[in-house]
């Protein structure tokens, strides 16, 4: 394939993640016109071969394929305002944190438009985008997932399309990304604990590393045991993580550090304790978590 035969993309939103999308279509040698509402931040695209278009309605209005990276999704709607009837037979794909809410107002607001909507979300960080294994995952129209899947594939090898409802990748997004906050404040605590003893973060890197890939290792065990019901097999209990609970309030003592963003996480092993959950695996926390709208 020659450059002359990849399909030009237009990339609207150039903050760090935006800005990486294009890099990563300007290198694969796609046609790139790129716009942002703070023109400057174009510039190094510019620099690297991009096409700057004044006007979102220009940059539209350049490409088949229209990628967006705002913020939200209501800032992509409305930045897209004046470019709507210029939308009408394109594909247009959002790459923006949302909720899934969020993702079927767009996906009503594409359709009202006349665009083929996919929604979808980089499951990395901006360095990471055009990586083999980078994950990035799309849900909504199927054909324009088919139609642009090797163009999609620049921005990470690990391209997937988990169905036609156009709220999927948002929902993954969010449950998936559930997961970092806490385990980053894990590591920041722990980080703390070792600077209150003289001893650098960058020590405990390669231990909080293997912590981690035990949690992976888990993820399946876990996952079958809360699609099954059944958390009576249990390795590690629920018991068992409310007695580690009981030290934060020692190493405050010791330390100073602030071990107060766990208390939410403790009180949740209590309330599962209540509801009878001592004795099984600390998965059945999800049975607390799921709350009733759900359960019902
Ligand atoms: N950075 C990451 O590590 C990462 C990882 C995964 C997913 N994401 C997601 O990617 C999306 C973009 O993140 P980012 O890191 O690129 O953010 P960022 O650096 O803060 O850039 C935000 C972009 O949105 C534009 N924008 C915001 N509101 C706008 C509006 N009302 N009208 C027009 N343009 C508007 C900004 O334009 P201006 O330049 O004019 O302000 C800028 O181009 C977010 O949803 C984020 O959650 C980011």
């Amino acid at each position: 394939m020659t450059a002359a035969d990849r399909t030009p993309v237009t990339v609207l939103g150039l903050g760090a993640m935006g800005s990486a999308l294009a890099e990563a279509f300007l290198a694969a040698g796609h046609p790139t016109t790129v716009w942002n509402r703070t023109p400057g931040r174009a510039a190094p695209l510019a620099a690297k071969g991009a096409r700057h278009a004044p006007t979102v309605r220009e940059a539209v209005a350049a490409a088949p394929l229209v990628v967006t990276c705002l913020t939200t999704f209501e800032d992509t709607r409305r930045a897209l305002e004046p470019a709507a009837h210029d939308l009408a037979g394109r594909a247009l794909v959002t790459l923006n944190s949302g909720s899934p809410a969020g993702a079927r107002a767009m996906a009503a607001w594409a359709a009202g438009n006349g665009a083929r909507f996919l929604a979808g979300a980089v499951k990395n960080v901006p360095s990471a985008v055009g990586a083999p294994d980078t994950l990035l995952y799309y849900s909504g129209d199927r054909t324009v997932f088919d139609a642009h899947a090797a163009d999609l594939r620049v921005l990470g090898g690990d391209t997937v399309h988990l169905g036609d409802e156009a709220d999927l990748a948002a929902l993954y997004e969010m449950a998936v990304g559930a997961m970092l906050l806490p385990a980053l404040t894990g590591f920041f605590q722990g980080a703390a604990a070792l600077q209150a003893r003289g001893l650098q973060a960058r020590t405990m890197v390669r231990f909080a590393g293997k912590w981690l890939d035990m949690i992976s290792a888990l993820l399946p065990v876990y996952a079958a045991e809360i699609d099954s019901g059944d958390y009576t097999d249990a390795a590690s209990t629920v018991d068992l993580f409310r007695a580690g609970a009981a030290h934060d309030a020692e190493l405050t003592a010791e330390t100073g550090v602030d071990t107060a963003w766990a208390a939410p996480l403790n009180d949740l092993l209590e309330r599962a304790a209540a509801a009878g959950h001592g004795g099984h695996s600390v998965s059945a926390l999800t049975e607390v978590l799921r709350g009733p709208r759900a359960a019902a």
